[in-house]
């Protein structure tokens, strides 16, 4: 029998409507377009308004997406893994209401944190029980409501975080498609420079804690920089070299989109010409969870059956990785 491998069958996406432009922050804090768009390439982000919704709207709403172009039925979905940095709750798993709202009665589900890694760690997670043979079909959703861990008056972050879902189904492929290796890492050095101070079990919610506004995100950008920079092009280096694999063999990078600046380091690292090398960070801002699936679904139509994509990502904590994939099928 052949071996199995994980591929990825189908994908989704979905962004909410309100558009956040360069110009709009411009009125809201000390910046200006041209210094955000040298700095990130970010132009404007989505930004989900409707208080009542949370995260879980944006991935039912990617889910169904894919659901609907791939003709899957959801009852045969195994597992729903939900990767994120914003549940709606702190208790009670996002996946689970989502996998229930988009009929995968039969799946189990659960959340699944690393930052801005979360989704390829999903990645790697859903493959390996694939790959195990113990479930044929498992739904990895990126899904961030960033609005909602915003400081709008932090001139440091409101400028580069948008709301956004992206979607994979993972399935088994005997041809040899799919996952073929991954290099996922770790560094618990990274919590000082990217985090929420507050509302974890170190340091409980309080008034006091509202009032010095910790339930938002903190980053020391440029020693985030510096680590992105380096660990992300050194990983996606090594995984070329572990695969024998030179810059013609690659077809399509599908990075972390944080900043363009980053990306374009690795891709000069990896020596990619840039038409390889896919972006939508200036439409989207960094989603967190869901830029590696708003990638695929931008660019689904362009990937062919045995395309090599390699993908890499940089996140707090700090998590990175990167993983070598061939693509499944052509579009039809
Ligand atoms: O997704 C998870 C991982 N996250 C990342 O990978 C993000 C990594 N970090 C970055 O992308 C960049 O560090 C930022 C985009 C966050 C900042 O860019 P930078 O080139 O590192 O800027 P900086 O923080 O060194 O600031 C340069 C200057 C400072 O002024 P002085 O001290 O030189 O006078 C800042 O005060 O720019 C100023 N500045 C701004 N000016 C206009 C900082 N933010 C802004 C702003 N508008 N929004």
């Amino acid at each position: 029998m052949s071996k199995i491998t994980a591929a990825i069958t189908a994908v989704g996406a979905y962004v909410p409507d309100f558009v956040l432009s360069n110009k709009v922050l411009e009125t809201m804090v000390d910046t200006n377009d041209e210094w955000i768009t040298s700095r990130t390439g970010i132009k404007e982000r989505r930004i989900l308004k409707d208080k009542d919704k949370g995260t879980s709207y944006l991935a039912i709403k990617a889910a169904e997406n894919l659901l609907q172009k791939s003709g899957t039925n959801p009852a045969e979905i195994d597992l729903v893994l939900l990767a994120t940095v914003t549940p709606d709750l702190p208790v009670a798993a996002t996946a689970v209401y989502v996998a229930t709202q988009i009929g995968a009665v039969n799946a189990f589900a659960y959340d699944l944190q690393a930052a801005c890694s979360s989704f390829l760690y999903g990645m790697s997670t859903a493959a390996a029980y694939i790959e195990s043979g113990r479930y044929k079909k498992v739904l990895v959703i990126g899904a961030d409501k960033m609005s909602s861990i915003i400081d709008y008056t932090d001139r440091a972050t409101c400028i580069i975080f948008g709301d956004g879902a992206g979607a994979a189904l993972f399935e088994p492929n005997h041809e040899g498609l799919g996952l073929q290796d991954e290099i996922l890492r770790s560094d618990g050095i990274g919590r000082e420079f990217l985090k929420i101070p507050a509302g974890g079990s170190l340091l409980p919610p309080s008034h006091e804690t509202v009032d010095n506004k910790q339930h938002y995100v903190f980053q020391d950008g440029k020693t985030v920089f510096k680590y992105a920079v380096s660990n992300m092009a050194d990983i996606s280096e090594q995984i070329m070299q572990r695969n024998n694999l030179t810059n013609d063999d690659v077809n399509w990078l599908v990075s972390h989109q944080a900043n363009k600046r980053i990306i374009d380091a690795t891709s000069s690292r990896m020596k990619l010409d840039e038409s390889k090398v896919l972006i939508n960070i200036e439409k989207y801002g960094n989603t967190t969870s869901a830029t590696l699936p708003l990638l695929l679904n931008d660019f689904e139509h362009q990937f062919k059956k045995g395309d090599t994509l390699i993908f890499a990502s940089f996140g707090g904590g700090f998590t990175w990785g990167s993983i070598y994939l061939k693509w499944a099928y052509d579009k039809k």
